[in-house]
Parts: structure tokens; sequence; C-alpha cells
């Protein structure tokens, strides 16, 4: 038995086609001179991983439940339609909301191969041992790698493919990245495979507001969790206490930005760049962006990508949009 299990579980690792950046690069990219950001990709070592899940939990956070709902109430549906033999998932961190496809599955009596595709090793081999056991039909390929590396290097898969994106991480692309990723996905699909795409939507500034500034701080400790990040490899010497958590609400931009706000004049030291940033009192480091779209802006992005809406799910109050789309042009039908 416990062999079987084993046996259902690889891990690969995907190559790079196109060149990503390591984080020297980006650091140095990105910290040394003003205005200061990072990628919010390394926010997501297994600290911040097991906090991003804390954050899903908060009662401010409302995507996570809001995409969830969604769901549970359209994954038949999409399995019907699709059949998928794989279903690969961008960003899957504990792939709690993608058991409601294998859910699915299971009531229809497909079975299909689950390729998670993540940067955070750790997360892909817990949640990987976990679904193998809680479903004993499924073999889980997890893939370790960065996304904006290109999507050619994915190991080859015969049979239809069903792509997720799930939670509004593509809110977290700059429009030129999200418009290169979805290129990119739509270049690996084949006809009949279709791709599902989380999206947070413009909404109540306040709502927004509060979703990235929940009471607890949790959300506050993933910010600055980037800092011993940073600290371990970068060999840095920031002191968290010294930096403050800021998000707000850019309504001409749509987005929320997150920051980590210096709270005095400070000396940094870089060890592996042989640099030390010299920060004033309220200086801010940019650590994410996560934009809020409008049905047509979603729509319009998919187009220029190739793709077109087949199934666009949104909840009453028009909070996420959970759109299926495919290989093509064609119309917009809202469930
Ligand atoms: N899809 C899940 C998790 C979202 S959190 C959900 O909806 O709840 C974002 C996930 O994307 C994390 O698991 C993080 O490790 C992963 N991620 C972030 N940047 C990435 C990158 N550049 N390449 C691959 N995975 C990335
Ligand atoms: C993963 N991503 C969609 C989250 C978001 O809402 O942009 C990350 C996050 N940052 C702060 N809270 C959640």
């Amino acid at each position: 038995m416990e062999d079987n299990i084993a046996s259902r579980l690889t891990s690969h690792r995907v190559p790079a086609v196109v060149p990503v950046q390591d984080i020297l690069e980006d650091a140095s990219a990105g910290l040394i001179d003003a205005p200061r950001s990072m990628p919010p990709k390394y926010f997501y070592d297994e600290r911040g991983s097991q906090l991003f899940d804390a954050i899903c939990e908060t009662r401010e956070y409302y995507p996570t439940r809001t995409e969830e709902a969604l769901l549970r109430t359209c994954a038949r549906e999409v399995i019907e339609q699709l059949r998928p033999d794989h279903i690969v998932e961008f960003g899957s961190g504990t792939a709690r909301k993608t058991r409601h496809l294998f859910d699915a599955c299971d009531r229809v009596g497909e079975t299909a191969a689950y390729w998670p595709f993540d940067v955070c090793e750790e997360m892909l081999r817990d949640s990987g041992q976990q679904l193998v056991q809680e479903y004993d039909w499924l073999r889980v390929n997890a893939l370790v790698g960065d996304y904006h590396g290109g999507l050619a290097g994915l190991p080859p898969r015969e049979g239809r493919c069903l792509y997720l994106f799930l939670g509004g991480t593509i809110g977290n692309f700059t429009e030129q990245e999200a418009a290169t990723f979805l290129a990119e996905v739509r270049a690996i699909m084949r006809p009949g495979d279709g791709l599902l795409l989380g999206a947070d939507r413009v909404k109540d500034p306040g709502v927004l507001h509060a979703a990235y500034n929940d009471e607890s701080g949790v959300t506050a400790q993933f910010n600055l969790n980037l800092l011993q990040v940073l600290n371990r490899e970068l060999d840095a010497d920031f002191c968290d206490t010294n930096f403050e958590h800021r998000a707000l609400f850019n309504a001409r931009a749509s987005q929320i930005e997150m920051y980590l706000v210096s709270r005095c004049r400070q000396s940094v030291h870089l060890g592996s760049l042989g640099h030390t940033l010299e920060l004033e009192a309220g200086e801010r480091i940019l650590t994410e962006i996560s934009r809020k779209f409008t049905p047509a802006r979603l729509e319009s992005l998919l187009n220029g990508a190739g793709l077109a809406v087949q199934q666009h799910f949104e909840p009453d109050n028009g909070w996420f949009s959970l759109v299926l789309a495919s290989p093509g042009e064609a119309s917009v039908t809202s469930s």
C-alpha cells in the first residue's frame, strides 16, 4: 500500500527556457536604487507559504473563500466539458481548492494526472504527499520551477489538458508579465484544452484595503518574512522591527500595492552584493502588486493572448471571476 502511494508521486525540475534572474540579480536591480522593489516570488519560502495559507483563513481575505465557493459549484461542469487527462496547475500552493476538481473527477468517473507547478519545493512535497493519500487514483507529478522561465520545458503529456491558474495570482503580474505568461500558456495548449483562470475584481476600496491589512497582522508577517529570506539568501542584516507593513489600494492603477516601509534612518548590509543600503525613515520597498480586474479587462487580456472566454463564473456580488478559456476566439457567457 505504502509503495503504491509513493509510486504515484514524482518530482521534476522545470528548466527555464527564457532567462530568469536569480535573487542576487533581482536584488541588485531592485534594491540598490529607488524606487526599490523585489519580485513577489521570494515571499514563498516554507514559512512564507505557511503564512500565505494563514492569510487565506483570515476573516478579511475574501478571495480564497469566494473562489472556493465558485469552484465547488462549477467543478463538475468543467470536468464534464473538458474530460482532462492532465490537470496542470501554476502556482499550486497547497492545492486546497483544486480538490473540488479531483472530487468532480471522482463523481464523473474520470481520472487525470495532476501536475502542480510551484517555486516552493517544500509545499509541493507536502501537498503531493497529502493528495496521493487522499485520492487513491491520483498520480501527482510535481514540477519545481519558476513559471516566468517559460513553459516549453514542461515534460511532454499525451491527451487533453486542463490548465489552472487560481487564486488571483495573475494579479501579481504586471500587465506585460500577464500578457507574456498567457501567451506562453496559449502556445502549449492544443485543441480541446482549457485554462481555468481565477482573477480578483475591482470592488469597494474598503473591502480591498481590509483584505491586505487584516487585524490579526498575518499579512504583515507574510510581508516582513521577505526580510528573513533576504537575510538568508543575500547574507544581509535587515532587522524586521525597523520596517512596517503597508498595503494600499491605488485606484488609478486598479491595484493593491504592498510595501515594506523603513521606520527610521538605517543602513542595511547586503553581504552577497558587497553593498550597504542607506534608507531614510519612510523609504519604501515595493514587494507586491495585486491587480484587480473588470470582466472587460480580463477578457481583453485573454483575447490578446489568443484565448477565448467560454464560461465566466462569478458570485452575485461580483467579487471574483473564474474564467474558463480555450484557444481561439469566442463570445462570453456568464453563469
Ligand atoms: N494557487 C494557490 C496559491 C496562491 S499563492 C491559491 O490559489 O491559494 C501563489 C503561489 O504561487 C505560491 O504557492 C507560490 O509559491 C507560487 N509562485 C509564486 N511565484 C512563482 C513563480 N515565479 N513560479 C512558480 N510559482 C510561483
Ligand atoms: C497569491 N496572491 C494572489 C495573493 C494576493 O492576494 O495578491 C498574495 C497575497 N498578498 C497579500 N495577501 C495575499
